[in-house]
């Protein structure tokens, strides 16, 4: 008898074991590492990151929205591959975006890549554009349509003037960069105008997807997004071709989705998706922790030296930091009812990106003609934030070089007086920055 009462204690104890495992416990090795969650998150919260983490990762099919035009079936396989979710991307011919523009024909003679505005350009909407959709689901997966039943893929419009092609940034660290106020970039706007007017940057205005709201754009090559969350609701649509309740059906009503009749019986009910998955890849991508520091030594620290004394952190603000108050959609909500998280983790925290959030003309030889609403011109780009740069293999929106030194060398337009100070730098001093800027 005696013996039985243990066997139940044991099986109690054990049954107990396993529920405290499942509270209190998670297998979280890689917390602020690249591709890990961000420290100071509670163990329910570490759950929910690594849950989300496997749908940034998932592969989706035509049911689940995929297409009908799109050009990969994850976000992992332009932003991550091999091995590490949220990184940049690792080839320049596949992981990446074409944007097409032409200037407008009254203006077509004489047109400046560099200062050409949004009203003078014509995206080739008719034709497919301004992104270019590479995939189309009856190509991809023919035994899933009517014979007979097809939709071109996109191309590249052969009269299109400006073709940019932008590789899929590093997506670590994005949470913080979400979590700082809207009046710490425009305070940077204001100083560096006081300060310097020949390479001050300005802040961009944008209709949020979510909020509808004006707010100022921080994600994207052009401070085309306004929030995280902004950033996802379309690159879910421009990449993957799934709609979310957050942004207009553009599957069905724009003009570059001419979808054949026959196929539309056969592809899911819009938008694709009620708010469950662009809340979960919002939660794993906003915990996502930016890379640790790298190694310093003598060689970096002259090298920051270097970095100030050139001009470069005017642009490249060391670090700025997050509101005292963050919070995030819940991914476990019931949807459509929503539930926001405070997310202490990321509250008054540094951030330490390498980027003033605003935007700089760049020059001529950076230049890709492509001009936003809100008055962003071709030549115009986001300060790259440099963290994480060591994970990076190649460099500049288009990942034209993987030479860090050419990439600084190709600064032109407001970067110009820095990268001929950095061209004129005796040998030792380059090798230094070069050294600081392979730490981060
Ligand atoms: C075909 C390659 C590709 C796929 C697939 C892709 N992206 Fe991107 N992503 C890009 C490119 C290129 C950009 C830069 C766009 C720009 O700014 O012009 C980008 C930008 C972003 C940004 C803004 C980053 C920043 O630095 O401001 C976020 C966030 C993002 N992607 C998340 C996602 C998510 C989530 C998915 C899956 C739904 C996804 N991406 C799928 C290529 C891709
Ligand atoms: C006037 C603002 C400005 C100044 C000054 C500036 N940069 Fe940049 N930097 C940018 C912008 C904008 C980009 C993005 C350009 C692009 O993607 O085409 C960039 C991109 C970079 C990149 C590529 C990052 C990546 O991930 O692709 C590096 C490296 C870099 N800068 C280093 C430097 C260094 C070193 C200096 C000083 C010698 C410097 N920058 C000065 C604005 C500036």
């Amino acid at each position: 008898m005696k013996n039985r009462a243990n066997i139940v204690m044991i099986t109690a104890l054990s049954v107990l074991a396993v529920l405290a495992a499942s509270n209190f416990y998670v297998y979280a090795p890689d917390i602020g590492q690249p591709g890990g969650p961000v420290s100071g998150l509670s163990v329910l919260q570490l759950k929910k990151f690594y849950q989300c983490k496997e749908v940034f990762k998932q592969t989706f099919s035509v049911n689940e929205g995929l297409g009908p035009l799109y050009n990969a079936d994850s976000c992992y396989s332009c932003h991550g591959l091999p091995g590490i979710p949220g990184n940049q991307g690792v080839n320049p011919k596949t992981d990446c975006l074409t944007y097409v523009a032409s200037p407008i024909e009254s203006i077509a003679k004489g047109v400046n890549t560099e200062t050409i505005s949004y009203k003078d350009s014509d995206f080739h909407v008719y034709e497919g554009g301004p992104i270019v959709m590479t995939k189309s689901v009856t190509n991809e997966f023919p035994n899933q349509f009517p014979r007979g039943c097809n939709m071109p893929a996109g191309t590249t419009p052969k009269d299109s003037v400006f073709v940019s092609s932008r590789l899929a940034p590093s997506l670590w660290g994005m949470g913080l960069i979400d979590a700082i106020e809207e009046e710490n970039i425009e305070d940077l706007e204001l100083k560096q105008t006081d300060d310097n007017l020949s390479t001050a940057g300005s802040t961009v205005s944008h209709r949020d997807r979510i909020t509808h709201q004006d707010r100022v754009g921080r994600f994207g090559y052009k401070g085309q997004y306004t929030s995280l969350i902004d950033a996802i609701a379309d690159q879910m649509n421009t990449t993957l071709g799934i709609t979310t309740k957050y942004e207009r059906a553009i599957k069905t009503t724009d003009v570059n989705y001419n979808i054949p009749t026959c196929l539309r019986s056969h592809l899911p009910e819009e938008p694709n998706d009620n708010g469950a998955l662009l809340a979960k890849l919002t939660y794993f991508i906003a915990l996502s922790s930016p890379a640790p520091v790298g190694k310093i030594d003598a060689a970096t620290n002259r090298g920051r030296s270097t970095f100030e004394k050139l001009g470069c952190a005017e642009c490249h603000v060391p670090a700025l930091s997050t509101a005292p108050e963050y919070y995030l959609l819940d991914p476990d909500s019931q949807f459509p009812t929503k539930r926001y998280l405070r997310i202490q983790a990321l509250e008054n925290r540094e951030v330490k990106a390498y980027s003033d959030l605003l935007l700089h003309n760049m020059g001529a030889a950076l230049a890709d003609g492509i001009a936003t609403t809100g008055g962003v011109s071709g030549g115009q780009f986001r300060t790259a934030p440099l963290w994480g740069l060591r994970y990076r293999k190649y460099y500049l929106h288009d990942g034209r070089t993987n030479d860090l030194a050419k990439a600084i060398l190709a600064h032109g337009g407001q970067g110009q007086s820095s990268s001929t100070k950095f061209a004129a730098l005796p040998e030792q001093e380059k090798l230094d920055l070069l050294a600081f800027l392979k730490s981060l």
